[in-house]
């Protein structure tokens, strides 16, 4: 069986001090970790982790990739100045992304291309809104996503990883349950295993208001690899006991 991930989404929180402190426990308590765990940080604070996290297993992920690959795009970060920092991981596709950014199924599609072409692992998010959900839309919204990102990378998908993030369940401590988060994965599995012969080694994550209490229960669940965790990130207590749930 694969080891499961556990990766923690900043978002746009953290300082110097506090990324120092956080970084710092994690990897005092993260030495018995029966999974693999990564931290995606806001980018001017990819070196600091970086540096942080030497010698330890901790991994270091960016929140965004830009789709080019170099040249005239003020603000964007490329996959190779990604990888030249040791990022082991990109997240693209997050809701916030599409969201507040307009990301479209085909850009996110292009970005997870572009990391992995560099070998940065995409975290590729799809999910459904509330709204979506209410109106039975919830497997026709997801399946179109991961639909754009398989169509664009062929045979590479197998190197992505997946992250189930239904929209409600961000931010809003109203999680799936269990047997919701299952049943979008097992979708996702059955989409992916049509696409690659070796889906099996995808890793499919749920994110959405993920903590200590809930996750060893959405973490035993077949198709659930690992987790994408927000909030309970941010505090060392609350993130490592759910990397402790990851076994
Ligand atoms: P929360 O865990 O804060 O709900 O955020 C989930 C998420 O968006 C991770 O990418």
């Amino acid at each position: 069986m694969k080891k499961k991930l556990i990766a923690g989404n900043w978002k746009m929180n953290g300082d110097l001090a506090a990324n120092d402190a956080l970084v710092r426990a994690v990897i005092a308590g993260m030495k018995d970790a029966a999974c693999t765990v990564a931290v995606c940080v806001p980018a001017p604070y990819l070196a600091q982790v970086q540096m942080l996290r030497t010698g330890s297993a901790l991994e270091v992920g960016a929140q965004d990739v830009s789709q080019h690959e170099r040249g005239a795009y003020t603000g964007e970060v490329s996959a190779a100045m990604l990888k030249e920092f040791g990022v082991r991981y990109a997240i693209v596709g997050h809701s916030e992304r599409r969201q507040y950014h307009g990301e479209t199924d085909a850009l996110v599609a292009e970005k997870a291309r572009v990391a992995l072409a560099a070998g940065v692992t995409p975290i590729v998010c799809v999910g459904e809104t509330l709204a979506e959900r209410e109106g039975g839309k919830t497997e026709e919204v997801v399946k179109r996503q991961m639909a754009a990102v398989i169509h664009t990378n062929g045979h590479c998908i197998s190197e992505i990883v997946v992250a189930y993030e239904p929209v409600w369940a961000i931010g809003t401590g109203r999680t799936a349950t269990p047997e919701q988060a299952q049943q979008v994965h097992a979708l996702l599995r059955a989409q992916l295993k049509a696409a690659t012969e070796h889906s099996g080694r995808i890793h499919l994550l749920y994110g959405g208001s993920m903590n200590a209490a809930n996750a060893a229960a959405l973490l035993a669940q077949p198709d659930i690899d690992g987790g994408l965790v927000g909030g309970a990130s941010l505090k060392a207590a609350d993130f490592l006991q759910i990397v402790g749930a990851a076994r």
